[in-house]
């Protein structure tokens, strides 16, 4: 009998306990010993009634989507699930921790729900390139409304145990013990001689495509809006459309093709790929699960800028106290008033409620000497991006600071060794490098040091859970992961435009390969005095031998700095923020062009692509190599979530390998000879490609 589902009877209850470890995943094995065990308890004569729960932390949380890289093994998870409609005794899910996906659909299939108060239940299909393969896109609708359920089945966004009540997907709440109170549940059921509910058969008031057309367009846009460039969401409200056509068994039948053509999907295949690069992120080679993060309840941050204020929301939001540091009472009272006007947005917008924006908000105060750091776990420094300045705030943090407090950096590419060698502890020192808006962006790089101490860095990487962000773990380089492999993107596209493109076709390349903003438009955002002014600090470094942006600086000496300026890579109009194309842009760039020697040509769409990606990736290559970056799929995670790379195309090196590196090495050689010293091959892409290899596979 099975080894992963569990069977007791209790009174003249069946309890089936599926213990599957981490999250009960619906693998072959749990599914082979659910049939098992509901045959076991409907033969057994001592008991009347079964309940189904998880052990651990969950009840499944959906198939196990690594089976889905294997051939389909029976019995299939529908299979499993049609056999509950033919028990003659009522069968109660109960529910706790995560009921997603296959794990919801399996609760569709019993004939009654509780939940703990707790729980929460989702269908999350979508955010791996499917939709809900086990029936949910017919059961869900029989028991929800099909507004709600379309809610579920679209939005991929788990609801919890409150509005599954409200929605008719669980029956009750049980309040104290899960397990006791579905057995409890389930003699009620036998007490007051209930009917079995059963949600494959034809419910009254389902109604036709017709009847719901408002309903089915409403979602129809929230794909289009929510998932843009994106296929299984179609696919999820096609299957449900075909719930209100046919019969269930056809509608079944015709979601099994739908479901293997999405899971055999590119989509669904980045998709999943990127769920466990993530989950992989989270992972560091040789700080194992034994070192424990040190205990973070008080901050500070040094600061009240843009980032400051961001982080600090971000660790006040969190629950964690914050004391903002600023060199003086003007810029602290400056700052401190900016900051509740972040919050005010917030409120206006309707994110939060004013009770909770003064909770919040009563986690910050202000100061404006650096004694007020001397007791706090936490300092993160957010103030200019100069070497020297970050220098001297840790000189003084290292005077002020309590023993074992971490002090971590916000820079986004300068040297933290050199940062922390001006403590007298630089294992209490890393870098994390908040992407703007701080508060909203969910990317963390996490920055370990030569001497940062194993458990300073998994501290960082905690922070980063705690404060609902992806934390990714860099070596120290200039631009640590993040920016240093984005840098030849944004070098190249502005080549492009000194050589003969025009910006608007740069980033049209790029948004059509699937990101939000093209990277000259981002620069307009950003301001490209920023990066100006690194160049200028690093310019005792250059390497006399590399092509320059000389482009770019031309712009900020015209003032051209982006949307604040009214004019950058495109004009803006009236302190608008739309980008208009811009001939200035086009005589700058020939004049510099001929200044440089450079002869101006058209450039296909093809050059642009291969240029701005394959810079990067083959810079990727090469920070994977320093090891810089512990696994290829950690740049991926970063441009996921720093540089909005669509998803479902995995990340760079995923992409790259989708591609084939001996194509892209060929490329990046065929580059450097045509553009020099910048496009000097990783020596890993050339091993790759010559072996056959990949990155991420
Ligand atoms: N299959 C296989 N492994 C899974 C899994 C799944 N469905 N869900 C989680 N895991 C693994 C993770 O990879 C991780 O493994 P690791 O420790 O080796 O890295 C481990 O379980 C723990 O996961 P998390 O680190 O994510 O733990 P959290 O506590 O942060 O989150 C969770 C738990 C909310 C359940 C989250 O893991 C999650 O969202 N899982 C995916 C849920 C999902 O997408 N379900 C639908 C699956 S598709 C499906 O059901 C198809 C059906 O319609 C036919």
């Amino acid at each position: 009998m099975s080894d992963v589902v569990g069977y007791e009877v209790e009174g003249r209850i069946a309890v089936l306990t599926i213990d599957n470890p981490p999250v009960n995943a619906l693998g072959l094995a749990v599914r082979e010993g659910i049939v098992a065990r509901m045959e076991q308890a409907a033969g057994d004569d001592a008991a009347d009634a079964i309940v189904l729960i998880g052990a651990g932390r969950t009840f499944p949380a959906g198939a196990d989507i690594r089976e889905f890289d294997q051939p389909a093994r029976d019995p299939h998870l529908v299979a499993v699930i049609d056999r509950l409609d033919g028990i003659e005794k009522p069968i109660v899910a109960a529910i706790h921790g995560t009921a997603l996906g296959g794990g919801l659909e399996l609760t569709l299939g019993c004939h009654f729900r509780v939940a703990s108060p707790d729980a929460r239940v989702g269908l999350p299909e979508i955010n791996l390139g499917i939709f809900p393969g086990a029936a949910g896109t017919q059961r869900l609708p029989r028991v929800a409304s099909l507004d709600h359920a379309l809610e579920l089945i679209v939005s991929g966004r788990p609801i919890g145990a409150a509005r599954a009540l409200e929605y008719g997907i669980v029956d009750t709440v049980v309040e104290g013990d899960l397990r006791a109170g579905a057995i409890a549940f389930a003699e009620k059921i036998l007490a007051d001689r209930m009917n079995r509910r059963i949600s494959s058969e034809p419910r009254a008031g389902i109604g036709s495509e017709d009847e719901f057309a408002d309903v089915i367009q409403k979602y129809r846009d929230l794909a289009n809006q929510r998932f843009r460039g994106q296929e299984s969401p179609h696919q999820a409200i096609e299957s449900v459309i075909d719930g209100l056509r046919m019969p269930y068994e056809d509608a079944v039948a015709a979601d099994r093709t739908r479901f293997e053509a999405c899971k055999n999907s590119d989509q669904s295949k980045a998709l999943r790929y990127a769920f466990f690069a993530e989950r992989e992120a989270a992972k560091i080679p040789d700080i194992g699960k034994e070192v424990t993060p040190r205990e973070i309840g008080s901050t500070a941050v040094i600061g009240a800028g843009t980032m400051g204020r961001g982080i600090a929301i971000s660790l006040a939001d969190s629950g964690l106290s914050v004391t903002v540091v600023e060199a003086g009472q003007e810029a602290l009272d400056s700052g401190m008033a900016e900051l509740e006007k972040l919050y005010d947005g917030m409120v206006a917008r309707g994110r939060i409620d004013e009770a909770t924006k003064k909770e919040r908000l009563g986690r910050i105060t202000g100061a404006v000497d650096y004694a007020a750091t001397s007791d706090v776990d936490l300092v993160i420094e957010a103030a200019f991006e100069d070497l020297d300045v970050k220098k001297g705030i840790f000189a003084q943090l290292d005077q002020v600071a309590k023993p074992g407090a971490i002090l971590a950096t916000n820079t986004s590419y300068l040297d933290i060794d050199a940062i922390a060698a001006q403590t007298s502890r630089p294992e209490d020192v890393i870098g994390l490098h908040y992407f703007v808006p701080a508060n909203v962006m969910r990317m963390l790089e996490v920055v370990r040091a030569d001497k940062s101490a194993p458990d300073a860095v998994a501290t960082g990487m905690a922070l980063a859970k705690r404060t609902g962000k992806v934390g990714v773990l860099a070596r120290v380089c200039h631009g640590f992961i993040a920016n240093r492999s984005r840098a030849p993107l944004v070098r190249e596209a502005t080549f492009l435009v000194e050589e003969g493109a025009a910006p608007a076709q740069v980033d049209k390349v790029l948004t059509d390969l699937g990101m939000p903003l093209g990277p000259l438009a981002v620069s307009d955002m950003s301001g490209l005095d920023v990066s100006w002014r690194m160049r200028q600090s690093l310019a005792g470094e250059r390497d006399p031998e590399a092509r320059y942006m000389y482009l770019a600086d031309r712009m900020c000496e015209l003032g051209r700095f982006g949307i604040k300026a009214g004019q950058g890579w495109y004009a803006y109009e009236d302190g608008g923020r739309r980008p208009l194309p811009d001939g200035d842009v086009e005589a700058i760039a020939a004049d510099v062009a001929r200044e440089q020697g450079i002869t101006r040509r058209e450039i296909s769409d093809e050059e642009i692509r291969a240029r701005c990606l394959y810079g990067a990736i083959n810079e990727g290559a090469k920070i994977v190599d320093e090891g810089i970056a512990a696994r290829a799929s950690d740049i991926d995670v970063m441009w996921l979530y720093g540089f909005g790379y669509p998803r479902w195309h995995g990340g760079i090196m995923f992409t790259a390998d989708e591609i084939g590196l001996a194509e892209i090495y060929e490329q990046v050689k065929a580059f450097h000879g045509e553009h020099g010293k910048l496009w000097e091959p990783s020596p890993l892409l050339e091993r790759l490609a010559a072996e056959g290899g990949g990155f991420t596979r």
